[in-house]
């Protein structure tokens, strides 16, 4: 599936009408690019969180930390980590509708229209010459680029372009109460990404940790860019959130390190069940100031293959650069031996590779994965059903307690389920509507499994447990209950 807008809507209304995402403050008509998650989207949220900081701190085979720094950070920071100077877009301005586009974006819309209507090879040119025209800072050719092939507004229609400019993605605001005369001293950026909370904290966390080269800092925290063009839903927002990790490592050992955090990552992904198909590596033609190699992992999002993570090798450009604007000693005496000089390595200042995901993207990834739209008719009638067949530890509701009816001590048994097993994990208890209608809206907000108390629970201590994606029902003792959710959510 290349690009399925049908489903990609009909993913988004999904997300609005069970209470996963609605767009930030929706009666005053929403903010563009911004979305709050309702209660089922932030327990999703926050299972994607918990498995990334679980196997990256406590099961990882590696020494890694984790910490969680502020937003605000001192201004420096940034002007020190190239932010101030690099972090731009190309961007592009139509005269006519005054609509303002990310170059790159521009002509990649151009060349999925053109493989959408058959035209391939055209669509890999564009894409080709494009990412070489990037490469090379070559805006007048980019310009050329958009001309020669028509590219046109969406809104205006037209092929009224300005030339192409830089633009800095960072918001930025005041701190404190006093302004000064240029206005510039109390100018503070909102994060744009959460990595250089975990450089500046390097020797913080490596003297008070005795930590040994190599080891990581994870952090999963909020960042915020003023995207130009924001209009994929969760996938590209101005406010978002990130799961980084940076992995300080002795020069030299980069290449190594990088094949080796590209491998981990991408099993971390298969081992929630995503197939291995939906994935691939892309690697960076232009890399970012800091890098001297970087890939993205690609998902293929109902939009198409996208960006979902990139891996990084960061050299040691940020935390030298922190040290020559702060003027305190970044390095790292390790005495290990060289076996080559027969002497400790010594002092130095750590490469880096990083691992940075998304995690609203991930969101997006494991719903777009889940969501599966079912033909149930049969010959006597038509049926259909939406389920979220979500990995059994990420569902929001882990299991539904479900009375037949609402008196005869049926509730009363249901609740003692519930009270004996909500300590571990999530149960939800539904007595209203048929116990057709209430599978159905189970299945419809992923919870891996229905229990349904009848009148027979009351004679034997017996229940039927559902199990979503097959909904075959079996009956099982009440005790077994718990045991059977926690292997299916280990
Ligand atoms: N520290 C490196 C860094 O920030 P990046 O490739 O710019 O690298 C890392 O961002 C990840 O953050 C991306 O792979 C993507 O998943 C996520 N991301 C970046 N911009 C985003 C946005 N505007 N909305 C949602 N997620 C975004």
């Amino acid at each position: 599936m290349a690009n399925d807008t049908n489903r990609f809507q009909a993913i988004i209304s999904h997300c609005k009408e069970y209470g996963f995402i609605f767009p930030s403050s929706e009666i005053y008509d929403g903010l563009q690019a911004v979305y709050d998650y309702g209660q089922m989207g932030a327990e999703l949220k926050k299972n994607i969180k918990d498995y990334w900081w679980k196997s990256m701190t406590q099961l990882s085979d590696e020494n890694i930390v984790g910490i969680d720094a502020a937003i605000f950070m001192h201004p420096t920071t940034w002007k020190a980590s190239g932010h101030v100077d690099n972090f731009n877009d190309p961007m592009i301005d139509n005269k006519d509708s005054k609509k303002r586009y990310r170059v790159d974006h521009l002509i990649e819309g151009f060349a999925e229209e053109q493989s959408a209507t058959g035209n391939e090879q055209l669509a890999k040119d564009t894409l080709t010459a494009m990412d070489a025209l990037i490469a090379k800072d070559d805006f007048a050719g980019l310009k050329k680029l958009i001309e020669d092939n028509k590219i046109k507004c969406a809104i205006s229609g037209t092929c009224n372009w300005t030339d192409i400019r830089q633009f800095n993605l960072m918001f930025s605001t005041e701190f404190g109460n006093t302004v000064s005369s240029d206005g510039e001293d109390n100018k503070i950026y909102l994060r744009p990404e959460t990595a250089q909370g975990i450089f500046v904290n390097f020797l913080n966390v490596q003297k008070t940790g005795r930590m040994k080269i190599p080891f990581g800092i994870a952090q999963i925290g909020k960042a915020f860019r003023n995207e130009i063009v924001a209009r994929q839903f969760v996938f590209r927002m101005r406010e978002f959130e990130q799961m980084e990790m940076q992995f300080f490592i002795r020069p030299g050992t980069q290449k190594e390190w990088y094949e080796k955090w590209k491998s981990t990552r991408l099993d971390w992904h298969k081992s929630l069940g995503m197939p291995a198909d939906k994935y691939k590596f892309h690697n960076h033609v232009k890399l970012a100031h800091y890098a001297d190699a970087a890939c993205d992992i690609e998902f293929e999002f109902p939009i198409g293959f996208k960006e979902l993570e990139g891996i990084h090798s960061r050299t040691d450009f940020d935390l030298k650069q922190h040290q020559e604007y702060s003027k305190k000693k970044m390095q790292y005496f390790d005495n290990d031996v060289d076996p080559e000089t027969g002497k400790p390595f010594g002092n130095y200042i750590p490469y880096v590779i990083e691992t940075s995901i998304g995690l609203d993207r991930m969101f997006l990834a494991v719903m777009s994965q889940a969501y599966t739209e079912e033909d149930l008719s049969t010959e006597e009638k038509k049926d259909e059903r939406v389920v979220l067949k979500f990995p059994a530890k990420l569902a929001p509701i882990k299991m539904a307690v479900l009375p037949l009816t609402k008196k005869d001590g049926l509730p009363e048994i249901a609740e003692k389920i519930i009270a004996d097993c909500k300590s571990q994990f999530r149960c939800f208890y539904e007595e209203k509507d048929s116990i057709g209608k209430r599978y159905r809206r189970m299945d419809a907000l992923g919870t891996p499994f229905c229990v349904t108390v009848d009148h027979q629970s009351k004679e034997d201590n017996t229940v039927t447990i559902r199990h979503r994606d097959s909904m075959e029902q079996e009956r099982i003792p009440i005790d077994k209950l718990k045991e059977i959710v926690l292997n299916a959510i280990a």
